[in-house]
């Protein structure tokens, strides 16, 4: 296999871009149409925006608007600040960044590890206050001279860059074979540069753009209106509450939305299934293009997604359960009947029982013993009846003559029954009052029984 890498580059600017695609094959398992994430993580600066602070410096020096010596502000989640530190620093630029409070610790660090400056704005403020991250960013550059703003979501550089690189690199690494491509929108220079290049190759290709809950991209792009609806989301990066420029919107067949806590969960089992450690924004796009390729259910579609950046950049949110917890974004880990049932190994026989023949009597001995308050009557492996503690003590205290008679002519009707490999929220509505218990049934055979009582034990334990 010829290396990919045969001489020295001159520099890292040099690295920039020809990311590898690689299959999903693990969190795709089972889905027969094949879907690719493109390794942007890989890009020196560990993000897809290496390629658009590369390309909006060349273009501002070929403009003549950044002059030796000149400064470059932009308003930046992080990564396109880190884009344009690394040229700026073989370059010889200062960069001053703006940056919404929101955004992770790390991502502040890593801008000043690369010699920029990092200004913190309020995330809670309207797009058009003074304190917002993008009109602060318009004010240092008005009062910096010899300052360009690199304008991430208005210079047509930076899809332009996309489809100068990202999309060739797609469409040759599929052999022209990619029938989907899926990427979150944020500037989206991403998706549309991508959407411009593979379209004019083959137009049938379908573009999809990934969204958040609560970015105000999906309503744009079906009404046209920017609309006042938005709402706070955590997955960094992606969706908006404007319509930047940056969006060709008519090259987009489509926006789907998908929630913090998908996104969050797909970026996880990414790490742990297929080893690759991204962030939530890339969480959206591998969620997205799986549920499309489990829709399409066609071996000769190929959907390409794009892998944004490392999760390093996260490791304090997305990878961190307390943080999930608190942001009510981690799935509560699912409890079977099963399990319930092995939490109480070692106290009473799993399934204590009594046949229809049983004299009352024998039952209510055997609760006495095993302390338990429901006692199914099981004639072989079939349920019967079944007796209640309080309301059996009742007719024998009312009726002592009944004390010797069978079972059968006092039991109330046969409990329900559960499978063993349900959760347990599944059974809790079929226990009430007057059916306090289930049986559960593992391969066929009865092996234990809930109670209400069980149930609010592991509900509360949690
Ligand atoms: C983590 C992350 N993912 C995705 C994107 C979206 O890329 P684009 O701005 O090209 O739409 C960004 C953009 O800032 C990002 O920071």
């Amino acid at each position: 296999m010829p290396t990919p890498h045969p001489r020295p580059y001159a520099s890292v600017l040099d690295t920039i871009g020809q990311t590898p695609l690689i299959q999903l094959g693990r969190v795709g398992a089972g889905i027969r149409t094949p879907v690719y994430g493109k390794a942007e993580y890989a890009n020196p600066g560990g993000s897809v925006k290496d390629r658009i602070g590369l390309a909006i410096i060349e273009a501002a020096e070929r403009d003549g608007t950044l002059k030796p010596g000149g400064t470059i502000v932009e308003g930046t989640s992080g990564n396109t600040g880190v884009g344009l530190a690394i040229a700026a620093a073989l370059k010889g630029y200062r960069c001053i960044f703006t940056m919404p409070d929101k955004m992770s610790q790390e991502k502040v660090r890593l801008l000043k590890a690369y010699g920029a400056e990092v200004v913190i704005t309020p995330t809670a403020v309207p797009p058009d206050h003074p304190e917002n991250y993008v009109m602060k960013a318009k004010q240092i550059t008005h009062d910096t001279p010899g300052a360009i703003l690199a304008n991430q979501f208005y210079n047509q550089v930076n899809p332009e860059a996309h489809v100068a690189t990202t999309g060739p690199e797609i469409w040759e690494q599929t052999s022209g074979k990619v029938t989907h491509f899926v990427a979150g929108a944020g500037t989206g220079g991403t998706v549309s540069g991508v959407a411009k290049y593979l379209k004019a190759q083959n137009p049938a290709i379908v573009v999809i753009a990934g969204d958040p809950i609560g970015s105000l991209y999906t309503e744009y792009h079906r009404t046209r209106i920017t609309g006042t609806n938005g709402a706070p989301y955590k997955v960094e990066g992606i969706g908006g509450d404007k319509a930047p420029t940056t969006v060709w919107w008519d090259l987009i067949d489509e926006f789907r939305q998908v929630s913090d806590r998908d996104a969050m969960a797909m970026a996880r089992r990414l790490a742990r299934e297929e080893g690759i450690l991204v962030g939530a924004s890339a969480g959206v796009n591998v969620h997205l293009a799986l549920e499309l390729a489990r829709t399409l259910d066609d071996p000769n579609a190929c959907v390409v997604t794009i892998l944004c950046d490392t999760g390093e950049r996260y490791l304090s949110k997305v990878f961190n359960d307390e943080w999930l917890q608190e942001n009510q974004l981690l799935e509560a880990p699912r409890r079977t009947v099963r399990d319930l049932l092995a939490r109480r190994q070692g106290e009473a026989p799993s399934l204590v029982q009594v046949a229809p023949a049983a004299a009352v009597r024998q039952a209510l001995n055997l609760m006495n013993t095993w302390n338990v308050s429901q006692l199914p009557v099981l004639d072989g492996d079939r349920c019967v009846g079944a007796l209640v503690e309080g309301a059996l003590m009742q007719i024998a205290l009312d009726q002592p003559a009944l004390l010797d008679r069978p079972v059968r002519e006092v039991m109330d009707p046969p409990l329900p029954e559960v499978e063993a490999g349900w959760g347990v929220e599944r059974v809790a509505p079929l226990l009430t009052r007057e059916t306090p218990a289930a049986l559960v049934r593992d391969g066929g055979a009865l092996v234990g029984i809930v109670s209400r009582y069980d149930l609010l034990q592991v509900m509360i334990a949690r």
